[in-house]
């Protein structure tokens, strides 16, 4: 019997260990929600919880270097892709179409968090990436 409860312990701390990506901790409106989930089925285990990167290895997204005008959605595009030195490519765990609903919730998330370059508020902020 004690032996089976072991089982059971570590049965249950596998499962813990597989469902333990960081969860997002921010409600965000209905059109951003799908890029909301894959951030966080693939990236957020690195970038943390909402890109904030604490405690992690990757920088947080949500920052003024990663707004549209620093950092493109063809930049970050290319960075999912193909990775870097110290990422790496994230080709085969997200479709194209999965990268432009995560790139839509990024800059949401940015705009949310207040962040805007000084020199222009309209177009700092683009979405229009659908190619
Ligand atoms: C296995 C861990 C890991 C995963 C998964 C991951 N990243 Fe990264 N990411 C990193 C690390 C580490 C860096 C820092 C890379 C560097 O400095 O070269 C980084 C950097 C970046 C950068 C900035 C690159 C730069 O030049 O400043 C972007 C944008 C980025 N990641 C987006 C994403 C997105 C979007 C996803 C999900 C599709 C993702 N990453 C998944 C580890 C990860």
């Amino acid at each position: 019997m004690k032996h089976f409860k072991s089982h059971i312990s570590i049965f249950i701390s596998v499962l813990f260990i597989y469902s333990c990506a960081p969860k997002p901790t921010l409600e965000v409106p209905e059109p951003y929600k799908k890029g909301q989930q894959y951030f966080h089925n693939v990236c957020s285990n690195c970038h943390g919880s909402d890109a904030m990167g604490k405690h992690t290895q990757a920088p947080r997204l949500i920052d003024e270097e990663y707004l549209a005008d620093n950092f493109s959605d063809a930049d970050i595009r290319e960075i999912v892709l193909n990775g870097t030195d110290k990422m790496p490519p994230q080709k085969k765990n997200v479709t194209s179409d999965e990268i432009t609903e995560i790139i839509k919730y990024l800059r949401y998330s940015q705009k949310a968090a207040g962040l805007e370059l000084e020199e222009e508020d309209e177009d700092a902020v683009s979405t229009d990436n659908d190619d």
